[in-house]
Parts: C-alpha cells; structure tokens; sequence
C-alpha cells in the first residue's frame, strides 16, 4: 500500500485535475471515491480517466487488466454522503472562492472528524478555505500540476490553522504515489507558479507589444531553452482562465508589476478563448 496513513481518498470534482489526480490515486493502489455535480460530468471525467489509462495502454505502459483494476478502484458519485468513509478528501473543483467554501462546508458536514481536508487550489488562499471549516487544523493544500499523471510535483501547503502532523501525513502520501513532494506556507502563486508566471506573463507581454510572435517566442523557449513546450502552448494546456486566476493572485498580493496579467490574456478569457479545454485560446485545436 502506498497510500501511507491514508487508504481511502475522496476526490471532489473530476475534470483535467481532478480526474488526473484521482487517476494518479487508484494506481498507487488507493480506494478513491471520484464526486461530481450531475450524471453528465460524472460521465466525463469517468471519460478522462478512460482516455489517459487508454493511451498508456496503446504506448505499452500499462496492460489492460492493470487498467481495468486502476478504473476499478474508482467509485464515480454524484453523492457526497459517499464520502463519509475517506480519511482524506481533495477539491478540485473549478477556482471560485464561493464554490469552494460551498464544497468546504459540505465536506465538513459530511466527513468523518479526524478526516484530513485538501484543496488543490493554485490561486484561492487555503487559509481562506479552512476558515470556512470547523477543522482548519486538517486543512491543507495539496497543489498538483498539469497534466498531474505525468508532473512529478506535488506542493503541499499548510496554513497558520494547519496542524503540522497533517501536512506531514499528506507529504508521506505524495511519495508513496511516487510524486515529490515540497511544504510551503500559504503565499499566492506558493513557489512554483509564483516563479513560472512572471515568465508566462512575460512572453504575453513581448506578443502584446509586436516583440516577436507567437510561434518565434515558443520555438525560442523550446529549441533554444529546451523546455518541453513554449509559453503560449504552456498556457493553453493550463487553461488561461487558470493563468489570469493565477496572475491575478499573486498581483493582488505582491502588487509586481510582472504579475500584471497582460492585456492579450484578460482579452482572450473575456472572449472565451481558455485554451486546449474550450478549442482555441493562443492555438487552436481540432
Ligand atoms: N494525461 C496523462 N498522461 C499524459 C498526458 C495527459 N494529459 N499528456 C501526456 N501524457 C503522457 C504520455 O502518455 C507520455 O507517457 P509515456 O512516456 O509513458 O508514453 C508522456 O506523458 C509524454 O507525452 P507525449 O510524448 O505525448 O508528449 P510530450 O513528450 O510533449 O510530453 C508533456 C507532454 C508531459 C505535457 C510535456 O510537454 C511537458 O512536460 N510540458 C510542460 C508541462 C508543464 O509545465 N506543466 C505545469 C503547468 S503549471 C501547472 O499546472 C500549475 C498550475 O497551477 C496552473
């Protein structure tokens, strides 16, 4: 068993993190209770988590008995009560601070009292989220990245209110599923978006002002800095309401002129253009 003190994990809302995460769960052997809102979104992040053990299957990396036993493990709910048996339940619902305090209070109700809570928020204060708990101490923040199958990191974050004991519990969680884990306290951006979007907020900023292009700005980072994708295709596999979210956060907190999101983000998230998610964001796709 992987899963350290915890053997029961539920995960509140499945799309592109939540079902990851419950993927990356169910093949370090845990019991996972995967929750969503209605029939429909059940049906695709059962769809996601389908699609990614598929592809593993297709490039060798997995048998097939070994995916069926990885989606078996995976209870799909529309019901929160089924979460009153996990000893840890992780939020990855979408980044609203209203949404969340609606799914942190549910939790509460709903779960067992020595219940460790998680969100995966990248841009909401966790410390804001437990508040709106009667356990603040077993709340943390457990910050996976995209695509969170394959991104070795995890941050786990804990707040003032966090008992330390549960910050080191879900760190022993994230190396038993093979990830690596980093603790940090409850800053906007926690470490590694706080550096990674000044540079992503950069390379906007150099499209915005007719510096370069979009394709010469991602072939330089790719071929010239050997990252594995250039900043707009970077984003757009992030999602740039999530970018802006991100910005946004940690502009509020530092008032860094870098994090100013650039006027060509906030344009294409008013237009609706979030990336691979919706079709077209800095690409388009398909
Ligand atoms: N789900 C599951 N597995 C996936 C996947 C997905 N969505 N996308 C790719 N993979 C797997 C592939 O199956 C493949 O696995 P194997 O090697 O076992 O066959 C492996 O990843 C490599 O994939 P590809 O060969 O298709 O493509 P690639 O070599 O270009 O890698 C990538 C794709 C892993 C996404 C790589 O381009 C990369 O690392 N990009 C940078 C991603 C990054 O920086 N993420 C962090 C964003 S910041 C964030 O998430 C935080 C936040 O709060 C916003």
């Amino acid at each position: 068993m992987t899963g350290g003190s915890f053997s029961r994990v539920g995960v509140v809302g499945l799309g592109t993190m939540g079902a990851g995460i419950a993927e990356v769960l169910a093949r370090g052997g845990l019991a996972v209770v995967g929750i969503e809102v209605d029939a429909g979104a059940l049906e695709r992040g059962r769809g996601h988590l389908e699609g990614s053990t598929g592809r593993a299957v297709k490039r060798g990396r997995l048998t097939e008995e070994a995916r069926a036993e990885i989606i078996g493990r995976v209870r799909f709910s529309t019901d929160f009560a089924d979460l009153g048996d996990c000893d840890l339940v992780i939020e990855a619902v979408p980044e609203r601070l209203d949404l969340k305090r609606k799914v942190f209070a549910e939790l509460d109700r709903v779960c067992r009292d020595d219940a460790v809570l998680a969100t995966n928020t990248s841009s909401l204060s966790v410390t804001q989220i437990a508040a709106t708990t009667g356990r603040p101490a077993k709340v943390v923040g457990v910050h996976f990245f995209n695509p969170a199958p394959v991104m070795r990191l995890v941050e786990v974050i804990g707040t003032v209110l966090t008992e330390p004991g549960a910050v080191e519990r879900v760190a022993d969680l994230v190396k038993g599923l093979g990830k690596t884990p980093v603790t940090i306290g409850d800053r906007a951006g926690f470490v590694a978006n706080r550096l990674l979007f000044g540079y992503l907020n950069q390379a906007a900023n150099m499209l915005e002002s007719g510096h370069a292009t979009r394709d010469d700005i991602d072939t330089a980072m790719t071929a010239g800095a050997g990252l594995p994708m250039g900043p707009f295709t970077l984003m757009d596999l992030i999602g740039l309401d999530t970018c802006l979210g991100v910005l946004d956060a940690v502009y509020d907190e530092t008032r860094d002129q870098r994090h100013a999101p650039s006027p060509v983000l906030s344009e294409l998230v008013r237009a609706g253009l979030l990336g691979r998610k919706t079709g077209r964001g800095f690409y388009s796709y398909g």
